[in-house]
């Protein structure tokens, strides 16, 4: 029925469906439930500790018996600056008036590490079967032990340069990312958001450019976006947007409510949440401090001055400061447990595919 059936003999999945990673505003939970509807589910790490991420894998292991796909970052990490710090603070500094906070209080460093040695090891403990990675491609020699460990190597690229470059270095799988994405853009060989090709011109592209396997990744929520990922040559799809107000998201109430009432038109992308460009619901700070702001500290450090004032104004139910990641086709996410969601996927898409055949 599926046009393509390689990622299904891959990751052993009833559909050719990859729940995204995404760090931040989920856990095992959403995983397992992805996975008991017939998807890969992927667990973000990018912002736990080892200990952390192994008790998720734990978790996820010992309730569903499904392949394990831990995805990691792996840009080139940037120590802070405290000259940007202090620029970006007195930027920031009139917020921190009206929400009556003291911006010399100490803050917490934002925590997103790229994939290092230590998590490498936790990787050759756990042996996830898949991981997939943001931002490139580990060093050499670490990518070398994943690949050991058994593990198939899934990426994003954002441009058919990008695909080339992973594919040559290494990558099982290509997750092809359309400009239409929620969360963090995985470009690593351009910074040039502008140029960023949406999802329909991205994947056929990638697929003539690249011998592996090709996912398409943004946009995609619906049957209708499946069967045209098919269409386009792509052998699956990655979702995230859809899957976040599913009950086992941990988005936040106030951030549901504000996904909720996204259309077409809310999101952009943006530097001043992290330091590096995302895609998310246009909310306070991105409209009166972006979207695009040269003073935003490198990634992810613009983060850590605005974490005071994200905690803030959420007790007062608001997301001026919060990341409200999330892709184009927000709307068409729906408010269901995510096994039924993605069955909910597959069966429109298989329809769907079935329509065009006939
Ligand atoms: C809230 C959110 C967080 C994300 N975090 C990650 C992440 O941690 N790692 C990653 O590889 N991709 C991350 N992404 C990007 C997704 O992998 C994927 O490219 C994207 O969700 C696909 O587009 P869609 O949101 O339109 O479905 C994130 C996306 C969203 C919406």
């Amino acid at each position: 029925m599926w046009p393509d059936r390689r990622l299904l003999a891959l990751f052993n999945t009833e559909f050719p469906i990859v729940l995204a990673p995404m760090a931040g505003v989920m856990d095992a939970d959403l995983v397992i439930a992805a996975a008991q509807g017939g998807a890969l589910g992927s667990l973000p790490c990018a912002m736990l500790s080892v200990e952390k991420a192994r008790e998720q894998v734990n978790i996820i292991r010992q309730r569903v018996s499904a392949l394990v796909n831990m995805n990691f970052f792996c840009h080139q990490a940037e120590s802070a600056d405290p000259r940007r710090e202090a620029g970006w603070k007195a930027r920031l500094q009139p917020y921190y008036s009206e929400l009556g906070l003291d911006p010399a209080a100490p803050v917490n460093a934002a925590n997103r590490a790229p994939f290092d040695a230590a998590m490498c090891e936790l990787v050759e403990e756990l042996k996830p079967e898949v991981v997939s990675f943001h931002f490139g491609l580990p060093e050499p020699a670490l990518l070398q032990r994943v690949k050991a460990a058994g593990c198939i190597v899934l990426s994003s690229a954002t441009i058919v340069k990008e695909a080339v470059w992973l594919e040559e270095n290494g990558a099982d799988v290509i997750i092809a990312q359309g400009a239409e994405a929620g969360g963090h853009r995985g470009m690593f060989l351009t910074e040039d958001i502008g140029r960023q090709p949406g999802t329909f011109a991205l994947v056929p592209q990638v697929v003539d450019a690249v011998k592996v396997p090709v996912i398409a990744a943004g946009g995609i929520a619906d049957g209708r976006g499946i069967a045209a990922a098919f269409a386009l040559g792509a052998a699956g799809v990655q979702i995230g947007s859809a899957y976040l107000r599913c009950a086992e998201s941990r988005v936040t109430a106030a951030a549901r409510i504000a996904l909720g009432q996204a259309g077409d038109d809310s999101t952009v992308i943006t530097n001043v949440m992290t330091g590096r460009p995302a895609r998310g619901v246009a909310n306070r700070v991105m409209r009166e401090i972006g979207p695009i702001s040269a003073d935003a500290p490198a990634f992810p450090h613009a983060a850590t001055a605005l974490a005071p004032l994200k905690a803030a104004a959420e007790k007062l139910g608001r997301v001026d400061f919060t990341n409200l990641w999330g892709g184009q086709a927000l709307r068409l996410g729906r408010e269901m447990p995510a096994a039924e969601l993605t069955r909910a996927l597959a069966g429109a898409a298989l329809m769907r595919l079935s329509q065009m055949a006939g």
